[in-house]
């Protein structure tokens, strides 16, 4: 077994690091020599893709969160409205969905009841379903209209890292053939955002290459009780999946926040050292998103939060309020979860290890949960 974890102490390390390459493999094979996207292996319908006027990502824990993600990008790229819903929430409410609705399901394992319950639902109501899914042959795939594979190898470990990563690859290669052929965007953007893409691995990899400093930092707060995260745009996905690897993992209480809903209510669990996580977007995005965050920062700062603030290289707006600061490096907000997760996902494991806990088998969960 030792092998098997490539020298690390648990298949979550070695799947946190090994997520440079599944991002990477992900990509792999799915341009042409001129650099367009190609997704040959989609098998539908153009014409189907072209009338598509909704689109409803299903999906269950991280994959959910992966979802959310990569709906601010969907609909930005293709200005098809998207919804994101948990799979077991959509099949029971009587969902409006008919033939011109695109289902994109997501999942690790394909094999999560709820979820194929959702798409067998899904179809006999006309839907067409893509299902992005990281192993082979397995039942979503079996029973989906068309599929795109994530290419993140075999994920051991039951709270899942590298697969969240190369969801949201996936689905913003599906999001962005939806815009090419759709002719939202043109060739030279969709370029551009591809470029940004395939630098994606080597930035993740330097975000690994500092992962000491956030170890010990999980290291060091093993007594913590309970920890805030907070983001806003594709930052509060974002801050959800870093809420819900410390509860999976390390058995605290974590709770992720729109960091705009604070004023709303969450301002009111800010006492003198509650550890708070921020994700801070971009500071080089056209809109307030970046200012908002600090504003944010400093208004949980200023009722005595200790905060970790996890921003791009070069960011020095953060710094006044931040106690401690994680840098991940330069990309369009859109493509930043790909970075600001790795850091939150490093922690976890070394709290949930300091605390003296098996982190590949956490207490009451299952790696795919086969009953609805
Ligand atoms: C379980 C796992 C989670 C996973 C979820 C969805 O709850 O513990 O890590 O995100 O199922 O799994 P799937 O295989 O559909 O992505």
């Amino acid at each position: 077994a030792a092998a098997e974890k490539g020298g690390f102490n648990s298949f979550m390390e070695k799947e946190i690091h090994d997520q440079p390459s599944a991002v990477h493999d992900t990509l792999l094979g799915r341009l042409d020599e001129t650099g367009q996207l190609t997704l040959d292996e989609l098998r539908i319908d153009e014409s189907l893709l072209r009338s598509v006027d909704k689109i409803v990502v299903i999906a269950c824990g991280t994959a959910a969160y992966a979802g959310h993600v990569a709906r601010y990008a969907i609909e930005h790229w293709c200005r098809i409205p998207t919804e994101v819903e948990l799979a077991h929430e959509f099949r029971y409410r009587d969902p409006i969905v008919n033939e011109k609705t695109l289902v994109v399901a997501l999942s690790q394992s394909g094999e999560t009841m709820d979820t194929l319950m959702a798409i067998r639902h899904a179809r006999e109501q006309g839907a067409k379903v893509i299902a992005i899914c990281n192993t082979n042959g397995s039942s979503i795939p079996r029973e989906s209209d068309a599929n795109l594979y994530t290419h993140a190898g075999p994920e051991i470990a039951v709270a899942s890292t590298k697969a969240f990563l190369a969801q949201i690859t996936a689905a913003y290669l599906l999001g962005l053939y939806l815009a090419q052929l759709r002719g939202n965007m043109y060739a030279d953007e969709i370029g551009e955002v591809l470029r940004e893409l395939q630098a994606m691995p080597e930035k993740i990899q330097t975000v690994i290459d500092g992962a000491d400093a956030i170890k010990a930092m999980g290291t060091g707060m093993g007594e913590t009780e309970s920890v805030l995260f907070l983001g806003r745009h594709v930052g509060f996905p974002v801050a959800l999946e870093g809420a819900l690897k410390l509860k999976e993992i390390a058995y605290i209480h974590a709770e992720g926040f729109a960091a705009g809903e604070l004023k709303h209510g969450p301002i009111a669990l800010i006492e003198p050292g509650q550890k708070v996580f921020v994700i801070a977007p971009s500071p080089r995005g056209r809109n307030s998103l970046h200012s908002k965050v600090v504003s944010n920062i400093q208004e949980i700062r200023a009722r005595g939060a200790e905060t970790i603030v996890i921003a791009e290289e070069g960011d020095e707006a953060v710094e006044a309020y931040a106690n401690h600061v994680i840098r991940v490096p330069q990309s369009p907000t859109l493509l930043q979860p790909l970075l600001s997760t790795v850091p939150l996902q490093i922690f976890a494991c070394a709290m949930a290890e300091a605390k003296g806990y098996d982190v590949d088998q956490p207490r009451n969960l299952a790696k795919s949960v086969t009953v609805e």
